[in-house]
């Protein structure tokens, strides 16, 4: 049984949402059952749907049923789990209500406090503010916001500038749920304990660098926050602007959370700006029109709610260039996009040719090495290198083959992105947050591709869903003479 130390009181904001019924609640009732949850924490759920203390324990016992596997789902430990609930009718916007989550705390005074804010970003300043005014914010708080933190730099700075007014930046918690998964961190376990990669990780060696978050489903109701957004600010500007600086940075000087977050954040600097001349050359967006998703009919995304006259784009294409001496001449392309053919997150780096080859006579080509790191559904890390196919044969015949670097888990249960994050979070480890710099850079980054596409220089572009996205994406890299992976 892992042991956990600290005792903490858990508060979720906007606790009866669909996160928190989908991901935070399974999340929490495992840590608690490996024991990383103190027994005498407490999960506070604020809410505003009113409800006594059992009706809130069923309700949460009922949505673990719905969404935790039955192999996982425990009678028993539901039990043990339910010990550790409370919940709090609260409306945000009202000062008064606040009392009865006061008197809850003011029960453990010093103990540590996470307070993860699952609402709108509207709320997030005044929730802090109550807090605040309630004396609810001692030195052991935490506070997590989940994003989107805005919804360009102007709106960011708006919402961090208002939480800042309450919580230090070394107790903002911003999450982005693509650092908590495995494999994405596996990615500096990969680069920064491996001598193998060391020399080859730069522009000598590497040709070019292709991050791909596909996804199979379409916009699952949420078109109100979807359509706001869209999937340059839903997906690029945070989940793969993340995975870029994982892959592009310095080795930090240690694993702590600043010297990691400062590497990141000098990538996100060294990003060229593009000119609107780069914005119509090397940027793509979509929407997707009527097709097919796991074989069924799906209607387009103008068919949905109220979307009739939408011009938010549900696929985004990039090539990026990275100013520095590590990366000079090498494009990283990215594209992500809802109702693709399949689902599928993965990081490819493509190395470059060898320098000349003694089986040219042989016909056949020789594939360039090629290191796929997969996300999702797949988890893996494959190394593809070429190598003689075996037998007699008079001429020597060569194919290529996958090297897997993966080794398969020990444990029974993969924990989930959010399992690790919350605890973190109750560890007090921000390494894996985003500190405020970071959102700022990626914005500013962002911020111009995005008025560029306000002002129409590159037109929206369709394609059908349950396909690789509009055939402008495959232009975009084509131009420069490649494909993507998969193709
Ligand atoms: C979220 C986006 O951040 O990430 C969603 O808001 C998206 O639109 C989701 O579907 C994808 O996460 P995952 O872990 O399923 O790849």
């Amino acid at each position: 049984m892992n042991e956990i130390k600290n005792e903490c009181d858990i508060i979720i904001f906007g606790g009866h949402g669909d996160l928190s019924f989908r991901k935070l609640m399974p999340a929490l009732y495992h840590l608690s059952n490996e024991g990383y949850l103190h027994e005498q924490s407490r999960i506070v759920t604020a809410t505003r749907d009113p409800m006594s203390l059992e009706e809130h324990r069923t309700l949460v016992r009922s949505k673990l049923k719905e969404f935790l596997p039955d192999s996982v789902f425990d009678e028993e430990q539901v039990k043990h789990f339910e010990k550790q609930l409370h919940v709090v009718i609260i409306d945000f916007k009202s000062d008064e209500s606040y009392r009865s989550l006061k008197a809850l705390l003011d029960l453990f005074p010093q103990r540590e406090r996470v307070n993860y804010l699952s609402t709108a970003p509207d709320f997030f300043g005044p929730i802090c503010k109550s807090l605040s005014q309630f004396g609810l914010i001692t030195p052991q708080s935490r506070v997590v916001l989940e994003k989107p933190i805005g919804h360009d730099l102007h709106s960011s700075r708006v919402i961090n500038l208002e939480v800042l007014n309450y919580f230090d930046e070394s107790q903002i918690y911003r999450i982005d749920h693509y650092l908590g998964k495995d494999t994405v961190q596996n990615i500096m376990a990969l680069r920064f304990s491996n001598r193998f990669f060391m020399p080859l990780w730069n522009a000598n060696h590497i040709d070019h660098i292709q991050i791909t978050v596909a996804e199979s489903v379409g916009v699952e109701g949420r078109w109100g926050y979807y359509d706001h957004y869209g999937a340059m600010r839903d997906m690029v500007q945070n989940h793969l602007m993340q995975l870029l600086c994982l892959v592009a940075m310095e080795p930090p000087c240690s694993l702590d959370a600043d010297s990691v977050r400062d590497e990141k954040v000098k990538v996100l600097r060294s990003l060229r700006m593009m000119t609107p001349a780069d914005i119509a050359e090397k940027s793509v967006r979509a929407q997707y029109t009527k097709g097919a998703s796991n074989g069924e009919p799906v209607p387009g995304y103008r068919e949905g709610e109220g979307m009739a006259e939408s011009n938010t784009e549900t696929f985004a294409a990039l090539r990026v260039d990275i100013d520095n001496w590590r990366w000079n001449g090498v494009p990283f392309y990215l594209r992500s996009g809802k109702r693709m053919r399949k689902r599928n997150s993965e990081i490819v780096i493509y190395f470059k040719k060898i320098p000349h080859s003694i089986f040219a006579n042989l016909g056949k080509r020789i594939s360039e090495n090629k290191l796929v790191i997969s996300l999702q559904p797949k988890e893996s890390i494959q190394l593809q290198l070429m190598n003689k196919v075996p037998g007699l044969s008079e001429q020597m015949r060569l194919q290529p083959v996958e090297l897997e670097l993966n080794t398969p888990l020990t444990k029974e249960h993969k924990p989930d992105a959010y399992e690790r994050l919350l605890l973190d979070v109750i560890r007090a480890n921000p390494t894996l947050f985003m500190r405020l710099d970071e959102v700022e850079a990626a914005w500013k980054w962002v911020d111009v591709i995005l008025k560029g596409w306000a002002e129409d220089i590159v037109p929206m572009k369709s394609y059908s869903a349950g396909t690789d996205g509009p055939s402008a994406a495959v232009q975009l890299i084509a131009r420069d003479g490649r494909s993507w992976h998969d193709e």
